[in-house]
């Protein structure tokens, strides 16, 4: 059967995929931000997944006004980088799984999810910066990904509560997958950010702390957080970091942080990063 191994949450900055792409990151001013994922590059390297689960949040590359499903899953063969305005990333296709992508289309639909499925679709930076950071720069991604989009741009977007529960949902979907697979599940996005109006810039460092503090026990707390607070506290952006929850959900009781990033700023925003393994 497939099981769900080891999941991270990473922030998904633009600027570092351009960081990434034009050869800066070893430099005075970014090396203290890369150095936090060289725990994980080796770490992944040597766990090999067969499929990430990337959770992310669409940043209307794919979906505009015209279109906006709370969450979706990409169960398309391949998935193009998107091209946001500079041209596309220099970056290889995303490779999907979609025979397991619809095992949790279906498995889901009977746990009360019912995902908007995607058969054609581009991805931005929400998913493509994620890889680069753990994956950097090879021809091809090492491992097949299935994207779940999740809308935080728009609002209403969804509870914690929502998102730890489908993140329980895709633990349960995957591990009734009869196929041996290694899957890891990703939450990307945050963490404090907003990029636009008058509180551009904010960054609140202590409600972050404290969300990385309970993540990995106290995760059915960080779930009834809502959606105002996230806004309030950690910028209209900061909301992003929701996402982070099916993650946690798709990783069970049992889940253990084996590794801690957190960076300000970044760009104008403060990068969180995890990496956790469980039973
Ligand atoms: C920026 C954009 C994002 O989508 C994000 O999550 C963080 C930062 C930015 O443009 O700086
Ligand atoms: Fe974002």
């Amino acid at each position: 059967m497939a099981k769900v191994t080891a999941g991270i949450t990473t922030s998904h900055v633009p600027l570092l995929g351009r960081i990434v792409d034009t050869k800066q990151t070893q430099t005075e001013e970014w090396s203290p931000v890369f150095s936090g994922y060289e725990f994980t590059k080796k770490w992944i390297a040597e766990e090999k997944p067969d499929v990430v689960i990337l959770v992310y949040n669409d940043h209307a590359s794919a979906f505009d006004m015209k279109l906006i499903p709370t969450f979706a899953i990409g169960c398309a063969e391949e998935f193009p980088p998107a091209d946001e305005g500079f041209g596309a990333r220099p970056v290889p296709n995303v490779i999907g799984h979609p025979d397991l992508a619809w095992h949790i289309v279906q498995s889901v639909i009977e746990q009360d999810f019912d995902l908007t499925i995607v058969n054609e679709m581009a991805v931005d930076h929400g998913l493509t910066v994620p890889l680069s950071m753990c994956f950097g720069q090879p021809d091809a991604w090492p491992c097949k990904v299935i994207p779940v989009m999740v809308n935080t741009v728009v609002y209403p977007a969804p509870s914690g509560r929502r998102c730890l529960a489908l993140g329980k949902a895709l633990r349960k979907a995957v591990e009734s997958f009869d196929e041996n697979l290694n899957v890891q599940v990703w939450g990307t996005g945050g963490m404090s950010h907003q990029l636009i109006g008058e509180r551009a810039g904010i960054i609140n460092r202590e409600w972050d702390t404290r969300f990385l503090d309970k993540f990995e026990k106290d995760y059915e707390e960080l779930a009834q957080i809502p959606q105002s607070e996230y806004i309030r506290e950690t910028g209209t952006e900061g909301s992003e970091t929701v996402m982070w929850l099916i993650m946690r959900g798709a990783l069970g009781e049992n889940a253990r942080e084996i590794h801690r990033h957190y960076h300000i700023p970044v760009s104008n925003t403060a990068l969180g990063h995890l990496v956790y393994t469980c039973d």
